[in-house]
């Protein structure tokens, strides 16, 4: 059992914290090793998300070429109704929140339902969710935000709340989509699991569509997705001081069409060496060869149907933009 410490910052916002910091850089420290030693190199993506890289991603989410957070937020604003209406919660859980700047569109809905009690938002990245808690609470007088610094991969269990009544659970900003298939089965079953017949999955994802434009979302004109992709290297020379030198290495946004997903990568420009001290360990980088930082999977409704369903999840609702670029649906426990 791992040790947790529940902080209560004000009546209304609490902080619980499922990773600590010596945990934390144990976890890099392992994942580091692990990526850069294997063949081809990998990296895991939560380790973009320090203070910068949070910070680089809002900036992303505004970015004329990557429309998933418009296109998240029109849908949200025209079906928050209809998605109480199915799912009338008292908790809404929100895994990999950030921001939860979309969101507020869903507490709108549950408030003018009357059913809103309570909200809790679920990140790696401790300060962009202190931000969002205390942002969250003043909006909305009343509710009680409990923030979970936590890993969804290790920490989900942490949701399970003591009954309560209905929980709408979000995962938006097609993050779903960075867990490969395998990762995907996992985490749908271990949610099912948690769900009781009246909470709600709700899922955000990308739709496979026009290449260009799906490439461009993740290769802008102005390198803010470079600079993000980047900062790994950044996050990593920092905590566990490597020397990465970032200029030695370019930013890749690949469309893999047999797998359907981009994949991002940073790509060494020439012969290096690069040593990771706290690791003891020195790393060889061959020109050209890249790094696997990210994938970025797009969906069809019924392999995501049918993903959802053998995790022993209905998907009940399907909704899109007029453009089919994205969709959210809302799936329950068979
Ligand atoms: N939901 C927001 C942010 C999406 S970006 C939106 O739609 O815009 C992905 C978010 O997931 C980041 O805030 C990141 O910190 C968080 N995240 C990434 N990996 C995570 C993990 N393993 N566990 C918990 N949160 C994670
Ligand atoms: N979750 C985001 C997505 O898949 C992450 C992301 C957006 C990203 N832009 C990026 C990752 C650029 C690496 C580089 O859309």
């Amino acid at each position: 059992m791992e040790l947790s410490s529940t902080e209560v910052v004000s009546p209304a916002i609490s902080v619980e914290l499922l990773l600590h910091p010596d945990d934390v850089l144990a976890d890099l420290g392992r994942d580091v090793r692990e990526g850069l030693t294997s063949s081809p190199k990998s990296l895991p993506p939560k380790w973009f998300y320090d203070d910068r890289g949070s910070k680089l991603f809002e900036s992303i989410t505004r970015l004329p070429e990557y429309y998933p957070t418009r296109r998240e937020r029109e849908i949200l604003a025209g079906r928050a109704t209809s998605i109480v209406a199915e799912c009338p919660a008292s908790t809404l859980v929100e895994l990999g929140s950030g921001t939860s700047d979309k969101t507020i569109l869903l507490l709108d809905a549950l408030a003018a339902h009357g059913s809103l009690r309570r909200f809790v938002p679920f990140d790696v990245s401790e300060t962009t969710l202190r931000t969002a808690a205390l942002r969250l609470a003043q909006r909305f007088p009343g509710l009680e935000v409990a923030a979970i610094v936590g890993d969804f991969d290790r920490h989900l269990h942490a949701i399970a709340l003591p009954e309560t009544g209905p929980r709408l659970v979000a995962f938006l900003g097609g993050t779903v989509g960075n867990l490969d298939r395998q990762q995907r089965a996992g985490f749908f079953g271990r949610l099912s699991r948690d769900l009781r017949p009246d909470d709600g999955l709700l899922l955000g994802t990308d739709l496979v569509k026009d290449v260009d434009r799906l490439v461009a979302a993740y290769d802008d004109a102005a390198g803010i997705a470079a600079q993000f992709n980047l900062n790994v290297l950044d996050v990593i020379n920092r905590r566990l001081g490597a020397d990465f030198d970032l200029g030695g290495f370019g930013h890749v946004a690949h469309w893999d069409s047999e797998h359907e997903w981009v994949e991002m990568r940073l790509r060494s420009t020439s012969a290096q060496r690069v040593r990771v001290a706290a690791l003891d360990l020195d790393v060889v980088f061959a020109p050209g060869e890249e790094i696997r930082t990210e994938i970025s999977a797009k969906f069809h409704r019924e392999d995501l149907e049918a993903e959802l369903a053998a995790a022993g999840l209905e998907l009940r609702r399907w909704w899109t933009d007029p453009k089919d670029d994205y969709a959210l649906s809302l799936s329950f426990r068979r």
